[in-house]
């Protein structure tokens, strides 16, 4: 199965999070800044939330990279939102792609809050996550 990994990061968190998952899975993690060369079974999307809303890096890759996404895994970090699923669905959908229902997310560090995430548990998680969406 063709699986890829690609993120967007202001701060780090959620490359931490792609990294993770890359490893688990025997990829490796590339930023939204690079295309999906080849039609992708899988694509695992590690993104966040800035002022309460997905960057438009993240946005413009999903719009031009649809027709390359078998389905969509979103995965996200933030430091107040529960996660970016709801704005990820309205984007894969006004670009016609498929999404798994099933998401990670979990906290990122933002200012004082959070201080530490995504943690070794939280990467721990996110590594089961990727095994078991790839089974
Ligand atoms: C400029 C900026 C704006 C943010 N706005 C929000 C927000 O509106 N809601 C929220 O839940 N988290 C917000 N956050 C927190 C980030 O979503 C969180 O820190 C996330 O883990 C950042 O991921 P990154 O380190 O990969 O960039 C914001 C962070 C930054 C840097």
């Amino acid at each position: 199965m063709k699986i890829a990994v690609r993120y967007y990061t202001q701060t780090g968190n959620t490359k931490k999070l792609a990294d993770a998952i890359a490893q688990a899975l025997g990829v490796e993690a590339e930023s939204v800044a690079q295309p999906l060369e080849e039609e992708t079974e899988l694509l695992f999307l590690c993104n966040s939330v800035y002022w309460a809303g997905i960057d438009r890096h993240v946005k413009q890759f999903v719009k031009e990279n649809a027709a390359r996404i078998g389905t969509l895994v979103n995965v996200s970090t933030a430091a107040m939102i529960d996660s970016t699923f709801s704005q990820m669905r309205k984007l894969a959908a006004g670009a016609g792609v498929k999404l798994c229902e099933k998401e990670f997310h979990c906290r990122g560090k933002f200012s004082a809050l959070h201080a530490g995430h995504p943690d070794a548990a939280d990467l721990e998680a996110a590594k089961a996550f990727a095994k078991e969406i790839a089974e």
